[in-house]
């Protein structure tokens, strides 16, 4: 497996709205971002992944594109933006910009002309079909809920959108618009940034034949994904976009996949396949996710956490390449799902850290994790921002189901979760803006904030920091083969990593309860790397007990 920096990386996703307001109207910007880079060199992360701060009328906060190579004025000019990728590359980190191809804003010029008239260049832009007995063209849903099709009346038929009907999407069989993505990449390549994360960029290829969804049982997407998700054309429009754009330049590219699994993967980051470096997969992301999708809160199992996290070791162990994480913008905090956000907070926050960094691939933090930021509770849905919950709570009391069952699910799923304002330290608004800010502060900003997590060396973010170094010192994390132990616990997460001589043994307590964890035999010399424990119990060389919520690495010799 060749060495290749983005490999060697960890990797920072800031969500430009809630990160830092600089100017006081309560919405994060670019020149906040800039302010807060020592905060992020201290950490020791490498990557920042910068979520949309493109030109958009904010249907999806920037999701939604309006003019791909323009700075949304709310954020900031595009010298604020130089200025910006200037010090992130003083500082010696890289900037990686989030890639919105799958569809526009239906603001977008390409969109305004190409809903006009059935005549003009930018008809085949998007995708356009008729309606069928005055329906729509299929029964597709939309993600962010109602039918995936939205009538037209100037050309009298529907355009496609996967998401919100203000996000067209594009039509990527059309040479021309292919042309026009690839000009825009290189344009910002060329100002110097460092890779993409592609949103959704496995939805871009259609089946042409436009069929009907079948409602699979058991089925956690909508209605018509499997025309959607990995597509006919898929791999031939990713090694396009290679052979076009990416080959010519040093960068890190990271697909959003929902629906993908370890085989097709292998295909999309294989080292002979020139795609892509990686993808994001979502399967650890549904295990709390019963039949009828993600606002179907069921309770979760270690075993799948640790079958699925294990199978995606597997599949990429000798080519290809895993992302690893367990946040971001669209989900809930780890530490409140899968975590304990109570008593062990940071202990549990520090336990999921290790769990996750010590595998192999490359780690991506979110905003705020790193300080143990939890879900947030608002009682009222006035007081969510997020189109995706507010659509689904209406589109659900419509159906018959009570306010009080739907907060629940809010509370626990919500998109909001992860959007509240950075908790920067324990003034008003948490330090996050002077003015009013967007989005309410989760209220527990008082106890949980970068400030006290800087003053305090036994805090989460100075465990982060530590977790970053080790990968930077020690070639096992990097490279080392995984190998699971105790499958079958519901209780711990253990596996190794080896590579040559160099055995590493993470081993982590799940609950909140003490457990047992018997050392194999070839570890039994070994040295401890790092824990969340403050005492140890090492009166036995061979069986170790773990306090709830511990976490132990160990390096040995093979
Ligand atoms: C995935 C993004 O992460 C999410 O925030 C967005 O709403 C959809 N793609 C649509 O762009």
């Amino acid at each position: 497996m060749s060495r290749q920096w983005w490999k060697e990386s960890v990797v920072y996703q800031i969500y430009p709205r809630s990160f830092k307001d600089s100017n006081g109207d309560g919405i994060g910007d670019i020149n906040g971002i800039t302010e807060k880079l020592d905060y992020l060199k201290e950490l020791g992360i490498d990557v920042i992944w910068l979520s949309p701060v493109y030109d958009s009328p904010n249907d999806d906060n920037g999701y939604d594109i309006r003019d791909y190579q323009a700075i949304m004025a709310e954020f900031g000019t595009m010298t604020d933006w130089d200025t910006m990728l200037d010090e992130i590359h003083k500082r010696d980190m890289k900037l990686i910009m989030d890639l919105v191809v799958n569809h526009t804003s239906d603001e977008h010029q390409w969109f305004v002309e190409s809903r006009r008239s059935k005549d003009n260049a930018y008809r085949d832009y998007y995708i356009w079909r008729p309606g069928k007995n005055g329906q729509e063209p299929t029964n597709w849903e939309a993600a962010f809920s109602g039918s995936a099709w939205h009538y037209n009346e100037a050309t009298d038929d529907y355009y496609l959108h996967l998401f919100s009907k203000k996000q067209p999407d594009l039509n990527w069989e059309n040479p021309t618009l292919r042309k026009d993505v690839y000009k825009m990449m290189t344009w910002w390549l060329d100002k110097g940034i460092d890779g993409f994360r592609m949103d959704v960029i496995n939805f871009i290829s259609k089946d042409q034949r436009f069929p009907d969804g079948e409602p699979a049982p058991g089925k956690r997407y909508v209605s018509g994904h499997q025309h959607f998700m990995n597509g006919p054309r898929i791999h031939e429009f990713l090694q396009e976009m290679h052979r076009e754009v990416l080959s010519n330049y040093d960068v890190m590219t990271v697909g959003e996949m929902p629906g993908a699994t370890p085989e097709e993967a292998q295909l999309y980051t294989g080292e002979e396949r020139n795609e892509l470096n990686m993808v994001f997969h979502f399967e650890h992301m549904d295990i709390d996710s019963g039949p009828s999708g993600k606002w179907d809160v069921i309770p979760w199992l270690l075993k799948e956490l640790k079958d699925i996290l294990s199978k995606w070791q597997f599949a990429l162990q000798n080519d290809g390449w895993n992302s690893l994480y367990w946040n971001n913008h669209d989900q809930p905090r780890v530490v409140s799902r899968f975590g304990d956000d109570g008593q062990y907070r940071e202990k549990s926050a520090k336990m999921l850290a290790t769990t996750l960094h010590m595998m192999k691939g490359t780690p991506f933090i979110y905003q705020g994790e790193e300080i143990g930021m939890t879900n947030v509770a608002f009682d009222h849905i006035d007081d969510y921002r997020d189109i995706e919950t507010l659509n689904m709570y209406e589109e659900q009391l419509n159906k018959g189901h009570t306010a009080e069952e739907l907060m629940k699910a809010i509370h626990v799923k919500s998109r909001d979760n992860a959007r509240t304002p950075m908790q920067w330290n324990a003034d008003e608004h948490a330090g996050f803006t002077d003015g009013s800010p967007w989005i309410k502060v989760n209220p527990n900003y008082q106890t949980i904030n970068a400030a006290f997590a800087l003053n305090n060396p036994d805090s989460i973010f100075h465990y982060y920091k530590k977790l970053i170094q080790l990968r930077k010192t020690h070639d096992v994390i990097l490279y080392g083969d995984y190998h699971l132990l105790e499958a079958d616990s519901e209780a711990l997460f253990a596996y190794t990593r080896t590579l040559n001589r160099t055995g590493l043994l993470v081993v982590s307590n799940f609950t909140k309860e003490a457990q047992s964890f018997s050392i194999p035999d070839d570890c039994n010399i070994r040295n401890l790397l790092i824990t969340n424990e403050l005492e140890l119990d090492e009166s036995s060389n061979d069986q170790i007990t773990l306090t709830p919520f511990a976490t132990r690495v160990y390096t040995y010799t093979l």
